[in-house]
């Protein structure tokens, strides 16, 4: 059968970035590549407790159909972590989804059309950007610093694409880069959407796994008008295979929203959103975030130390403050591209900057992730890049 798919779906099955994350699942390979959690860090004893306690207490219930945007028990205890995080609000503004992921896929269909324009920041998250090309849209880049997206740039950008449909930012530990948006960027990022009329979708996966620095208020705490979607999960806080995330907004986003995720799935699985609202009740979820934290502040700082040790002097790589990723880059117009076969010879695996640019691809550069994988495994995978970039840097 020919089948005549829509416009959205890629003419190609050949996806690279699934391929390289193919190569990198091997046992043998100690990988970078993926933005994997430390599966050793998932509270396995406290949610089977929590789970037990949910089929005693509500059995059939939690196996029924249920509310499309979510347990109303589970949307409150979220606008507790807002709170936490410095945003009121109401059960109303809250949407359960189906990890952030999905929140991400149903804001860009309830906003674009093909060909309408699309502003991340240039590099960004892999997966929103193939989001956003399936429903047709024109992504237009805006450069960041280490201090994220920048915002003359971008002030610049909607000057020129009036009718930008949302500006898509990850102002915590980005991905790929592990920046974070200083406060002053935060303001004006609000202050110039707002200018231009033009909402902004904050993605905020990451933003509870800070190890350094001060803790800043997301986007959405500036926001007086409701131009600020906030996307956010329980992926790297308790477990990613659970898929729960939620989304906050204006009521009457929500209620729009409402209906396109009712169209998606009807709603989150009810099971999942009991076993995760009765977790929240019997662990101390910040001291949770805290072993996580503590793990991967350990863990980046090993990696970076031993960039220092064995990569060539001349690299540059970005300190997080929290998150799971190293954004490196190496000066010259290295093609990482070529330096990740390179690598997987060697049994070791990053992903190669070319996968996360909207526009123009920045040669020399490459994402590592410092969750997954052990000292031991951190220290033989640097050292193995360190000889395969010396290798492609002489060539
Ligand atoms: C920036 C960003 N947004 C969203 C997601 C999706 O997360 P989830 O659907 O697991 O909540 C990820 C996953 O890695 C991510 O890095």
């Amino acid at each position: 059968m020919k089948f005549r798919y829509a416009n959205g779906v890629p003419t190609s099955t050949e996806n690279a970035t699934a391929n390289i994350l193919k190569a990198a699942a091997d046992p043998n390979v100690i990988s970078f590549g993926g933005g994997l959690p430390a599966p050793e860090l998932f509270p396995v004893a406290e949610m089977k407790a929590a789970t037990d306690k949910v089929f005693d207490k509500y059995g059939r219930l939690v196996l029924q159909y249920a509310q499309t945007l979510g347990y109303p028990k589970l949307r409150e205890q979220i606008t507790d972590l807002m709170k936490d995080r410095h945003v009121d609000a109401e059960v109303e503004n809250i949407g359960v989804v189906t990890g952030s992921q999905q929140a991400i896929d149903l804001v860009a269909r309830m906003m674009i059309n093909p060909g309408d324009v699309v502003i991340v920041e240039d590099p960004s998250y892999l997966a929103a950007i193939d989001v956003f090309n399936s429903y047709g849209a024109k992504l237009v880049g805006v450069p960041m610093d280490e201090d994220g997206m920048k915002t003359d740039a971008l002030a610049e950008t909607v000057k020129k694409y009036t009718k930008a449909k949302f500006i898509y930012t990850i102002p915590n530990f980005q991905n790929p880069t592990g920046r974070t948006m200083t406060e002053e960027r935060r303001k004006e990022l609000v202050r110039v959407a707002k200018e231009a009329g033009i909402p902004i979708v904050e993605d905020d996966p990451y933003g509870a796994i800070r190890y350094a620095g001060k803790k800043l208020p997301p986007l959405k705490h500036f926001d007086k008008d409701g131009g600020v979607i906030y996307l956010s999960s329980f992926s790297k806080i308790l477990a990613p295979g659970m898929r729960l995330g939620w989304l906050v907004a204006d009521k009457s986003f929500m209620d729009h929203f409402s209906l396109m995720k009712q169209n998606a799935d009807l709603h989150t699985d009810n099971l999942t959103q009991y076993i995760v609202s009765q977790f929240l009740l019997d662990v101390d979820l910040k001291k949770h975030v805290k072993k996580i934290t503590d793990a991967y502040e350990h863990r980046a700082n090993l990696m970076l130390e031993l960039i220092d040790k064995y990569f060539p002097k001349n690299v540059h790589h970005s300190n997080p403050e929290g998150g799971m990723f190293i954004w490196v880059e190496i000066p010259g117009g290295v093609d990482t591209d070529e330096l990740f076969k390179t690598c997987i010879k060697n049994n070791v695996a990053f992903v190669p900057g070319s996968a996360f640019f909207a526009g123009d691809i920045k040669p020399g550069t490459f994402r590592l992730n410092f969750s997954n994988m052990n000292d031991e495994q951190i220290k033989e995978g640097i050292k193995r890049m360190g000889k395969a970039i010396a290798e492609v840097v002489d060539n």
